[in-house]
């Protein structure tokens, strides 16, 4: 079957090299239909791009024929593949920030297709924080980045920001078409708001919850090595905004601080969205008091001593460059000592070995009350079930292998139960 795919060009001097890629990616029998923003219109025409493609050029959103014949949001999902190239420092800060004010952003927010940027930029412009914060940014959002080359700019200037060579562009496209198609992120939707819907009706709370704070922490936590590189894990999230989805079904007032994940809000929740370790500290110090707190969040242990503004380069040695690292704050043992300690203080513990014992040690070493200990020697992170233990002083309580959306239940339950039988 032809692949397709639908090519957005912003408007810098590299728009000229679109028309060699379109003609790269027709040769290797990719259909292309492309997408031109108004400046890119100064570079390129529409005649030129329509030839090449043998397509119709789209570059108006309220263009009525278009609207009639096709709608943008068939447009923007037609293809296999969206690419913005030359992809410029404006249309990546619109496209970080979600802003939808012409055809080709409009696209980019509607398409449920995985999406390649090709920067193209001054080497200021390129370096500027703002751009880079919103390539971080784009890059949580799992868009795919290519690195701009070094080079002479036709600005006269030299380094980084010439858009790679069309061919290298073409190869990246192939290798992007190529790939398993990842599920759509929305259909993760269901899983647990669906689910946590359809138990709400077992969900055992005796509306003890109702009004009542719950703070929760979900996700990995991602430490800067420079401004493109960091330090993750594996935790995709799934389970901390299971039990966000079931709080708030409970009648809770829910806080979900969250560490980059490509996860939707669950309905009713508040969602608070941090990187770092010390930003998850602080956002979570912030939402205090709270009645619970469920530390679900794989907080990276060491960030790194110092991360420099500029990206860190290869000295030419063969010598890797040398990573201080330094532990970070433990925000469950923070709480677990906290002047304002919620009433009830849940840990997790992600363990291959040993699971109870170390809970065990766990539950005095960070002040908690209950922590949650689960086996990850296999792929319970990013899977959709988790075998638990739950360790208190009274004892070790095994739950069997679950989904997560249940194992959330059964645990808001066990909290709404805590919670009343500590106000009787
Ligand atoms: O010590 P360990 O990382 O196994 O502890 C896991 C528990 O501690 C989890 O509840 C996790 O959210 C929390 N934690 C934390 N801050 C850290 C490390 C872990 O809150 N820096």
């Amino acid at each position: 079957m032809t692949q397709r795919v639908l090519l957005i060009i912003s408007g810098g001097i590299a728009a000229y090299k679109a028309l060699e890629l379109v003609r790269l990616l027709r040769k290797r029998g990719i259909a292309v239909r492309a997408v031109l923003t108004q400046s890119a219109q100064q570079f390129v025409t529409p005649l030129s791009l329509g030839v090449l493609t043998e397509d119709h050029v789209f570059t108006q959103l309220f263009d009525l024929k278009d609207e009639q014949e096709i709608g943008h949001i068939q447009l923007s999902r037609q293809a296999d593949l969206v690419i913005v190239a030359p992809a410029t420092a404006n249309i990546l800060a619109k496209m970080a920030n979600g802003i939808a004010d012409d055809l080709a952003t409009t696209l980019l927010l509607a398409t449920d297709k995985p999406v390649l940027a090709v920067p193209a930029m001054n080497v200021r412009m390129w370096h500027h924080k703002a751009t880079q914060r919103n390539l971080e940014r784009l890059h949580a959002d799992g868009v795919h980045i290519m690195t701009p080359d070094d080079g002479a700019m036709a600005c006269g200037e030299f380094g980084k920001g010439r858009l790679p060579e069309p061919e290298a562009i073409a190869a990246e496209i192939e290798r992007l078409l190529a790939l398993p198609k990842a599920p759509d992120p929305l259909a993760d939707q269901p899983d647990f708001a669906r689910e946590a819907r359809l138990f709400s009706t077992s969900l055992e709370t005796d509306g003890a919850l109702v009004g009542k704070h719950i703070l929760i922490t979900a996700g990995p936590t991602h430490e800067p090595i420079d401004p493109v590189r960091y330090i993750a894990n594996r935790s995709s999230g799934k389970q901390g905004f299971a039990i966000a989805a079931a709080a708030a079904q409970a009648g809770a007032r829910v806080t979900l601080v969250a560490g980059p994940v490509h996860l939707p809000t669950p309905p009713g929740v508040t969602r608070v969205d941090v990187e770092t370790a010390r930003q998850m500290l602080a956002a979570v110090e912030a939402a205090l008091p709270a009645d619970a707190a469920i530390m679900v969040a794989a907080v990276a242990d060491w960030r790194t001593a110092d991360a420099p503004d500029q990206k860190i380069k290869k000295d030419g040695t063969g010598q890797p460059a040398p990573l201080a690292l330094v532990e970070n704050p433990d925000i469950l043992a923070t709480l677990g000592h906290h002047a304002n300690r919620p009433t009830l203080l849940v840990g997790f513990a992600a363990e291959t070995q040993h699971i109870a014992d170390h809970a065990q040690a766990k539950l005095a070493k960070k002040g908690a009350d209950w922590i949650v200990a689960n086996d990850v020697s296999g792929d319970v992170m990013g899977g959709d079930a988790n075998a638990v233990q739950i360790v208190t002083a009274a004892g070790i309580e095994s739950w069997s292998t679950l989904p997560k959306s249940k194992v959330a239940d059964k645990l808001i339950e066990k909290v709404a139960h805590a919670l009343a039988a500590l106000a009787d």
